[in-house]
């Protein structure tokens, strides 16, 4: 195992991403992880609970229906997708807003020719906030740099930019780490492993980042040295003085992680497929680890799983990722109620 240095920090503040995707202070495009401080996470992460107690009553998701009944969402995910698409679209319906979707660039103007620019900027005609996946990086950045050009602006979520980032599945992880931790002193002070194909997975490369905001926290990347945590998000951690481990030896930490989160072999986003070096029963939470983990463990996955995430853990109490999952819905209201900055006009 290889170990950085670290000291005891005060979470970072990175001053060169403050002001990405924020107009006035405020939420505007969701783009990149590092958009988001400690500030705004306890924010999103509040507003998120606040609506879903709210939405225990029959009053209280009513009233959700007359926020955004004026605003229309355009779903663009031309990648595959079943979690992000569905607790988008779940979440713009709880908020009354209107949604168009494409999921396939089959059926759109781009087999005509059409830019992607053009493609976005029609969108932006009819919709008042574009979310959309994508199989390369860079492109959901692209499609805000164009707002930021054209007479009629809207937001521009980004969820699921090729392997690159996914901010979204960032906030409502660290939304299920922190209710998980709820009675433990939150995120602060907690080792957190992730595990599985690290370099090419975005949801472990999203979450990294947003680590930075956290306190005394220490990371375990484990993974086989072809799939580790590329340099970049490392670099990053060094400079926030976070302390971070790798590993390719599973065994050798679990007992100590506070949580381990989990990612399958992402195989889409190589034209060349490397995966079939990754050892599935090794970097793997089945029956047999199951003892290894601490009692107050939590188990955690983006899903959708392949071999490395075993169904038999679903009856495991430390098993988080159906509550992740639902969980992914109730943040994206919060996104989408901050964004359209209506969060004043709920019942106090
Ligand atoms: C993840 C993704 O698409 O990156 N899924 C998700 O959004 N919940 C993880 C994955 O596909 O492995």
């Amino acid at each position: 195992m290889t170990r950085t240095s670290r000291s005891n920090p005060t979470p970072a503040s990175d001053s060169t991403f403050s002001d990405i995707g924020s107009r006035n202070g405020r939420i505007f495009h969701v783009l990149d992880p590092r958009q988001f401080d400690r500030g705004r996470l306890d924010e999103l992460c509040a507003l998120a609970t606040r609506m879903r107690q709210y939405a225990k009553s029959r009053l209280g998701s009513r009233s959700f229906q007359t926020l955004l009944p004026h605003k229309r969402a355009m779903l663009y995910f031309t990648q595959p997708s079943t979690r992000t698409f569905l607790s988008f679209e779940n979440a713009c319906h709880l908020l009354g807003i209107r949604t168009s979707e494409i999921r396939d660039p089959a059926v759109s103007s781009e087999v005509k020719g059409e830019s992607f620019e053009d493609s976005i900027r029609t969108f932006s005609s009819y919709a008042d906030v574009i979310i959309m996946r994508t199989q390369g990086p860079g492109m959901a950045s692209q499609s805000a740099a164009l707002m930021d050009r054209i007479g009629r602006p809207v937001p521009i979520i980004n969820a699921g930019s090729g392997r690159d980032h996914h901010p979204t599945q960032a906030l409502l992880d660290i939304y299920t780490l922190g209710r998980s931790f709820e009675q433990r002193g939150g995120i602060d002070g907690k080792t957190i492993g992730l595990m599985g194909d690290l370099r090419r997975g975005r949801t472990v490369r999203s979450l990294a980042y947003l680590m930075k905001n956290y306190k005394d926290v220490r990371l375990i990347f484990i993974a086989p040295e072809e799939f580790a945590m590329e340099e970049d998000i490392k670099q990053d951690l060094r400079t926030a003085d976070i302390a971070f481990d790798e590993t390719d030896d599973p065994a050798s930490v679990l007992a100590d992680l506070d949580a381990i989160y989990i990612t399958r072999l992402q195989k889409e986003h190589d034209l060349q497929d490397e995966s079939s070096s990754f050892d599935h029963l090794r970097f793997r939470i089945g029956p047999e680890q199951l003892p290894s983990l601490r009692s107050d463990a939590v188990i955690m996955h983006p899903l959708p799983r392949g071999p490395e995430l075993d169904p038999a853990v679903d009856d495991d109490p430390r098993a988080m990722y159906w509550r992740q999952e639902r969980n992914g819905m109730w943040m994206r209201v919060a996104l989408l109620v901050s964004i359209f900055e209506v969060d004043g006009e709920l019942p106090r």
